[in-house]
C-alpha cells in the first residue's frame, strides 16, 4: 500500500486528472468542515452531502425531494467562516453555520445537512472518483486507520483542504498523524515525499498539538471571532469520535456501522 498526501488547496484541480479507482481518499479539514461532520455524524445526523457553491444547497432544498422531506433536511455552511445569511442566498438564512457546537443532537439527529464551506466541501467532492472517501479528523483519526487497515487499498491519498488557497498547517499535522498510525502497521506501506513531509511536520509537534494547531492561520481567524473561538479547542482532541465517516457514491457522507 503506498500512501501519498496532497498538501496545499492548489493541487486539486489536478485530481480530475488522476486515475483514482484504487485509491482511497481522506480528507482533512481539521478546522473546521471534517471535524464538524464527524461531530454531526456522533450526534445522529442521518447524512452530510458537501456541496462546493452555496447555489447548489439552495438547489438541493428546493428540489423535489427537498421541499417533500424539508422538515429533515437543514442547510449548513460558511463563507470567511461565519454562517451563510440571507444577504448572500438571496433571502435564504442557513439553519447551521460550521462550528461543530452548533450540530448538537437535538438539532442534527434524523436529518440530512446539505453544506458548503470554503474548502473542505470542495477538497470532498474533488475526490468523488475514488474507490472510497472518508472524512478525517483529530476527532476519529484512530478509527480511520482501522478502516483503513482492514480495507488495505492500493492507495491511500490524504488531501489536505487547506484555507483559501493556502496550505492549513492542521490539516498537514492531522495527515501526518494519520501517517504515524499506518507506519506502525507491519504491512509496512511506502510513503511518498509529499506524505514524508506531513510526517515530518507531526513529528514536530506532536508533543503539543495544541500550541502548534492553535497557531495555524485558520485557528488565528477562528480565535479573533468570540463566538468561534472556542472551536479550535474543540477539533483538536483525538478519538473522541471514533467513528467512519464514508462519503459514498451518492455524494452524502454517512456513519459506517463498525465491522
Ligand atoms: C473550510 O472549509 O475552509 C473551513 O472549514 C472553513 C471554516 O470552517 O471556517
Amino acid at each position: 500500500m503506498k500512501i501519498d498526501a496532497i498538501l496545499t488547496p492548489a493541487e486539486l484541480p489536478a485530481l480530475a486528472r488522476r486515475d483514482l479507482r484504487e485509491t482511497l481518499c481522506v480528507v482533512f479539514d481539521v478546522l473546521r468542515a471534517t471535524s464538524t461532520f464527524v461531530t454531526a455524524l456522533h450526534n445522529g445526523a442521518k447524512a452530510i452531502i458537501p456541496v462546493s457553491e452555496i447555489s447548489e444547497a439552495l438547489a438541493f432544498k428546493n428540489s423535489e425531494f427537498g421541499i417533500r422531506n424539508s422538515e429533515f433536511i437543514l442547510l449548513a455552511g460558511e463563507r470567511d467562516g461565519v454562517k451563510i445569511h440571507a444577504a448572500q442566498t438571496g433571502g435564504t438564512d442557513f439553519d447551521l453555520g460550521n462550528s461543530p457546537r452548533e450540530f448538537t443532537p437535538e438539532k442534527v439527529r434524523g436529518r440530512t445537512i446539505v453544506s458548503t464551506t470554503t474548502n473542505g466541501t470542495r477538497a470532498l467532492r474533488a475526490c468523488a472518483s475514488a474507490k472510497s472517501v472518508l472524512a478525517g479528523s483529530f476527532l476519529n483519526l484512530a478509527a480511520a486507520a482501522e478502516f483503513i487497515k482492514q480495507l488495505q487499498p492500493t492507495e491511500v491519498l490524504l488531501v489536505c483542504a487547506g484555507t483559501r488557497d493556502e496550505k492549513a498547517d492542521e490539516d498537514v499535522l492531522g495527515a501526518g498523524a494519520l501517517c504515524e498510525l499506518l507506519a506502525r502497521w507491519d504491512a509496512r506501506p511506502t510513503f511518498s515525499e509529499s506524505a514524508e513531509i506531513a510526517q515530518h511536520a507531526w513529528a514536530q509537534a506532536k508533543s503539543d498539538l495544541a500550541a502548534a494547531g492553535s497557531n495555524a492561520t485558520n485557528a488565528r481567524r477562528l480565535l479573533a471571532i468570540p463566538e468561534l473561538r472556542d472551536d479550535v479547542a474543540f477539533c483538536l482532541p483525538r478519538d473522541i469520535f471514533p467513528l467512519i465517516a464514508k462519503m459514498e457514491a451518492d455524494g452524502a457522507i454517512r456513519r459506517q456501522s463498525e465491522r
